[in-house]
């Protein structure tokens, strides 16, 4: 008898790219891959230069959507996201068989309140969160908290206000932007914010070990930046062997 086989990779089809700001995009994908849990990411990959060149990325959409959609910044001279934001709907993308991660729901312990806390293309594995029912069944509240550099990449604006009408009781997504005024949103830092007790006061809503569980995505300084903050207020990374509050991913 022939054993199974998993293929090295899957062909999957680009059905659509947004371009959200001049380094921002969306890629969006059909491909078939198996199950994922939503905050899970993808392997994508190109062939360049005779190599598979591979990165992971979020699955934005909740695990009952399709198609599979991917935020993503450009970086300058990134080997990968300047060929991504090249592709157009027809073109192919290979993706990993299994999606992975451990930025899930399921690795997280029961709380009164849910903090997701991202910078810049971070936000995505939260949005996939949010489009399931789970954090609505488990959480009284979830706050969410994006921070960003300049207004324009607020993106998925209308995703998340169409999540705060439909949970209007238990959301409140708050916005960062650093380096220039943006009604609406708060300025400065995350880190910072906590500890001056004004992101607490702009979600109306206590962020304690007592009471909180907070993922955190994005950006590594500002991961271990708000790690500590958090630590300070007697909050400490989960384990499985040591339940704590903090869940985290690293995007580089
Ligand atoms: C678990 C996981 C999930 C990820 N999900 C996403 C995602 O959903 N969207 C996304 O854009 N990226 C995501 N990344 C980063 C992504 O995998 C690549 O590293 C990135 O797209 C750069 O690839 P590149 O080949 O173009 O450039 P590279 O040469 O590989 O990277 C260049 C440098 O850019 C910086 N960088 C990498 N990613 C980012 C980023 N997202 N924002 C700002 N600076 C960055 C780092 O300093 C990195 O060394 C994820 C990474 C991990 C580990
Ligand atoms: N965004 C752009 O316009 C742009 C343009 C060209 C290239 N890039 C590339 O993209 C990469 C990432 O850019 P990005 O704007 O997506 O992400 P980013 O640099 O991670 O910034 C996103 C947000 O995170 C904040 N932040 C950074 N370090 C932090 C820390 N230690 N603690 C708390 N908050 C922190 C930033 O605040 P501060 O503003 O205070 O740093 C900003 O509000 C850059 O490294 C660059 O290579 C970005």
């Amino acid at each position: 008898m022939i054993s199974p086989v998993t293929p090295k990779w899957v062909e999957g089809t680009v059905v659509g790219q947004k371009r959200w700001t001049q380094t921002l995009f969306s890629l969006r994908v059909e491909a078939d891959v198996a199950a994922f849990e939503a905050g899970q990411f993808a392997k994508l990959a190109l062939a360049i230069g005779g190599e598979m060149v591979a990165r992971p990325y979020s699955f934005v959409n909740a695990p009952n959507e399709r198609p599979h959609e991917f935020y993503y910044v450009t970086l300058p001279d990134g080997p990968l996201t300047q060929r991504l934001c090249r592709l157009e709907a027809g073109d192919t993308v290979y993706l990993a068989p299994r999606p992975a991660g451990f930025l899930v729901l399921s690795e997280v312990p029961q709380a009164e309140n849910l903090w997701l806390i991202s910078t810049g293309t971070g936000i995505g594995p939260f949005l996939s969160i949010l489009k399931t029912e789970t954090p609505w069944q488990r959480f009284r509240q979830v706050v969410m908290v994006h921070a960003v550099r300049r207004a324009e990449e607020l993106s998925y604006r209308e995703s998340i206000e169409r999540l705060a009408r439909e949970h209007a009781e238990q959301l409140r997504a708050l916005s960062f932007v650093s380096r220039e005024t943006a009604v609406g949103s708060l300025s400065g830092r995350i880190p910072a914010a906590i500890e001056e007790g004004r992101l607490e006061a702009a979600a109306g809503t206590e962020l304690s070990a007592k009471l909180s569980q907070v993922m955190i995505c994005g950006n590594p300084e500002m991961v271990t930046d708000t790690s500590a903050a958090l630590a300070r207020r007697g909050m400490k990374k989960h384990r499985r062997r040591e339940p704590g509050h903090i869940t985290v991913e690293n995007y580089w």
